[in-house]
Formats: structure tokens, sequence, C-alpha cells
């Protein structure tokens, strides 16, 4: 919000200034009304106009730009991570990403199933991290899954499966 204002008041202030460059009479009517003070007065105007200028020229873009960093690795298709998320897709990255396909992760692996499509909820996620697949599993063990192939369980524990399971349900699909 405050990186706005301060734009806005930039534009405002360089608007100002024409405007008063205008009703002088261009900019030698300016010039010859500036003379007329005293030179400690344009030694003044002149460092105001040094401050200004770093201030908005300097300070500004770096604030957008450092700004815009710290979006960058919290966002994802405009979807805000939680630090905890945020840990999530790294631990994704790290023992996920070979097997699944998870565009908010970078991730393209071709083993187990594209999770943007299957968009499994966050127990799902879990409950699958901790029990792992196999392939064919009575229906109702605790690690039968799609059917399509195995996957071992405990790659992440405790904090961190939860990380990559709020992780993986919030961002899957949204790419
Ligand atoms: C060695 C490859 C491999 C790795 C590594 C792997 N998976 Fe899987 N995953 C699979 C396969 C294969 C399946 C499909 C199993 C099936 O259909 O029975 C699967 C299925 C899933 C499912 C769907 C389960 C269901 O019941 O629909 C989810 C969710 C999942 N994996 C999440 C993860 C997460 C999160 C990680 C990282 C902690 C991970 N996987 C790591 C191979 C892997």
């Amino acid at each position: 919000m405050l990186p706005v204002v301060a734009f806005v008041a930039f534009w405002v202030l360089l608007g100002l200034g024409l405007f008063f460059i205008a009703i002088r009479g261009g900019i030698g009517g300016a010039r010859a009304t500036l003379q007329t003070q005293s030179r400690r007065g344009r030694k003044a105007a002149g460092t105001i106009f040094a401050i200004v200028y770093a201030g908005f020229g300097v300070a500004l873009p770096i604030v957008f730009l450092v700004g815009n960093h710290a979006n960058a690795s919290s966002q994802y298709a405009g979807v805000k991570l939680t630090a905890g998320e945020k840990q999530g897709r790294e631990l994704f990255g790290e023992h996920c990403a070979v097997c699944h396909t998870l565009g908010a992760a970078n991730a393209n692996g071709k083993v187990g199933p594209n999770l943007d499509m299957l968009r499994p909820p966050e127990s799902l996620v879990l409950h699958t991290i901790e029990n792992g697949c196999l392939q064919n599993p009575p229906s109702d063990a605790p690690d039968a899954c799609l059917g399509q192939g195995t996957m071992p369980p405990g790659l992440v524990q405790g904090r961190d499966a939860q990380n990559v399971a709020a992780f993986v349900a919030k961002v899957a699909g949204q790419a």
C-alpha cells in the first residue's frame, strides 16, 4: 500500500512541477521566477530536488523489486502460500517431483498420477504419504490407491508431511 501512495505522490509532484513551469510562461519564465530567489534559497531547492530524486528514482524501485521478489516465492497463480506451504513446496521438489506432475512445483514426473488432474484433498495426500500405495492390495487396506503402481510410504514425516499435503491440496490444478 505504501509504495502505491508514494508512487502516486511522485506523479502528482511531477505534475505540479510542470504546472508551475507552464503558468510561469515556459522554462524561461520559470527560471526568471526562480532567479529572483536568494542563492541560499536555490541551494536549498537543489538539495530538496536531490533528496526527492534519490527517494523516488532509487529507493522506491528497490522497494518494488524486493517486494515483488518476496511475493513471487510466496504466490502461485494468485494463490498465497503460508510459510509451511512454502516449505511443503521445497519438500515436494525433493521427494515427490520425480514421480508426480504438479505445475506449482515445476514437477513433471510421470510415474504416479498427475496431481494437477487428480486434485487430491489434503487428507488424501497425507494418508497417501503416510501409507504409500501398493499395486494390488485388498481394497480396504490403508495402502490401497488408484491401482496404477507402487508409491513408497513415509517419504516425508510429521510436520513435513503436513506441509506437503497442505501445499499440494492448495495448488493442485491451479496452473
Ligand atoms: C517412486 C515414485 C513416487 C514418489 C517418489 C511419490 N509418489 Fe505418489 N504415487 C506414485 C504412484 C505410482 C501412485 C499411484 C498409485 C496407485 O495408483 O495405486 C501415486 C499416487 C499418489 C497419490 C494419489 C493417491 C490416491 O489414492 O489417489 C497422491 C496424492 C500422491 N501419490 C502424492 C505423493 C506425494 C505428496 C509424494 C511426495 C511425498 C509422492 N506422492 C511421492 C508414485 C510416487
